[in-house]
């Protein structure tokens, strides 16, 4: 399979600030350095049996009618070609099944078994892991219904075609198991500047932080659901932003955050989501990139936007996500007057496709697509994606960049 050059790009601007972390890591933190390792290589695995598995359902979807049109290439051979819809089903069982055996085999000793298969016996000092407490279990057990919730309802969508206001709410369902479970704290820290105006450093809401739980889920599900409609793009945010989460992780383990049980469960939870998001997602964008072979449906939108917000709230680190979320949320608020019908909502928002040029133009739908054509002018559907997925990068840099100088302005 030849791997298009900007998705080897990609691969290796995501890939790389992580390596540099987990090198930093290896000689801070050895013992999580070990267990991240193993998750690192579970969740290879993954992105093998995803590319193994895609194929596989391609013809199956075909047969069952779940298929679409690639509107981007109407008028052309390719616009009318049946493309398998809702093959995000691979990567989302795939990485159900990467955090079943992640979570199984951190139960074990594995560098104690794997010492006692080579020299014969069992050693008798611990890993030094960080053991699975009784609260963590009670976390991944949520994360995974939720998750497997929401996947369930994406496929659901994908199949029925469930209308639009319905569907809205559908990760308001899914995320029940999350929130009900959910036992960990129920405050948010405010920044100096909201003290100086004579609020509390911290802000205890109550019962209100799981109605912001819910609303964190409906907006990640949406968001990345509806920053849509070209070649890669869906895959291709998911693939940046769970790149970022995972950087973020790993630096916040190799300092501070590594020698407070609190803190590091939360962002070694949250690791352990996003490193096989990450993996599984690059399998499915060898097949979504331009041009598409395959549709991930709303099946991985949904599921993507799920995993991305458990990470935040189970990491107890949601403001900082929002920061790596900037163009879906300024792609959510512009998208508004739509999504409340202000203004004429169709069923697809996208650009114009001019055949003669092979070029996409802008139509007056509001959304982060369209603006991007306005402001910088017509181009081709990868060029837009690519476009797209650059604006990704450097807000998740700049998010990075304002949490570091932000953290000086809260009260530890
Ligand atoms: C959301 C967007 C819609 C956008 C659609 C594209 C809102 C409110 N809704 O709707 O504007 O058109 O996503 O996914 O913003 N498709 C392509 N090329 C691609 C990906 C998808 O042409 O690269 C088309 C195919 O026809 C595919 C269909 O979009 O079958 C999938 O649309 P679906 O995910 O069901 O749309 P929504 O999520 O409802
Ligand atoms: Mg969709």
């Amino acid at each position: 399979m030849t791997i298009p050059p900007a998705l080897r790009v990609l691969a290796a601007a995501g890939f790389a600030p992580s390596v540099i972390a987990l090198y930093n890591l290896s000689f801070s933190k050895q013992e999580i350095f070990e267990q991240v390792l193993l998750n690192v290589g579970i969740s290879f695995l993954g992105f093998l049996l995803t590319r193994k598995l895609i194929p596989i359902l391609k013809p199956i979807c075909l047969k069952r009618g779940l298929f679409g049109r690639d509107i981007n290439k109407k008028g052309t051979e390719a616009g009318e070609k049946q493309i398998p819809e809702s093959l995000g089903l691979a990567p989302g069982v795939v990485f159900l099944i990467c955090l079943i055996v992640s979570q199984q085999l951190q139960s074990y000793d594995i560098w104690g078994i794997a010492a006692w298969l080579m020299q014969g016996a069992r050693q008798e000092e611990s890993s030094g892991w960080v053991p699975i407490s009784e609260s963590w279990l009670v976390d991944y057990n949520a994360a995974l219904a939720t998750i497997c919730f929401m996947l369930f309802l994406g496929f659901a969508d994908d199949v029925l075609d469930i209308p639009w206001r319905v569907k809205l709410m559908l990760p308001a369902l899914a995320s029940l198991p999350l929130v009900s479970a959910y036992g960990g704290g129920t405050g948010v820290a405010l920044p100096l500047p909201l003290q100086s105006l004579g609020l509390p450093g911290y802000l205890e809401l109550g019962a209100l932080y799981k109605v912001y739980m819910v609303m964190l889920v409906v907006f990640c599900t949406n968001a990345i659901n509806i920053l849509a409609g070209v070649n890669g793009l869906e895959a291709g945010q998911t693939f940046v932003i769970a790149c970022a989460v995972m950087f973020h992780n790993l630096w916040e383990l190799a300092g501070h955050a590594g020698t407070q049980p609190n803190l590091r469960d939360g962002h070694l939870f949250s690791l352990f989501l996003m490193l096989p998001l990450a993996y599984v997602t690059l399998a499915l964008l060898l097949f979504n990139w331009y041009p598409s072979q395959v549709f991930v449906g709303d099946t991985y939108t949904y599921f993507a936007g799920m995993a991305i917000a458990v990470a935040g709230i189970l990491g107890h680190f949601s403001e900082t996500l929002l920061l790596f979320l900037i163009p879906q949320v300024l792609n959510f608020a512009y998208s508004l007057p739509q999504l409340f019908k202000i203004v004429h909502c169709p069923r697809h928002r996208l650009p114009r496709y001019d055949v003669k040029t092979n070029l996409l133009h802008a139509t007056p739908n509001w959304n982060l697509v369209n603006l991007m054509l306005h402001v910088f002018g017509p181009c081709t559907e990868q060029a837009l994606c690519i476009r797209l997925l650059v604006f990704q990068v450097i807000c998740c840099v700049a998010g990075l960049a304002a949490r570091w100088s932000l953290t000086g302005i809260y009260k530890a």
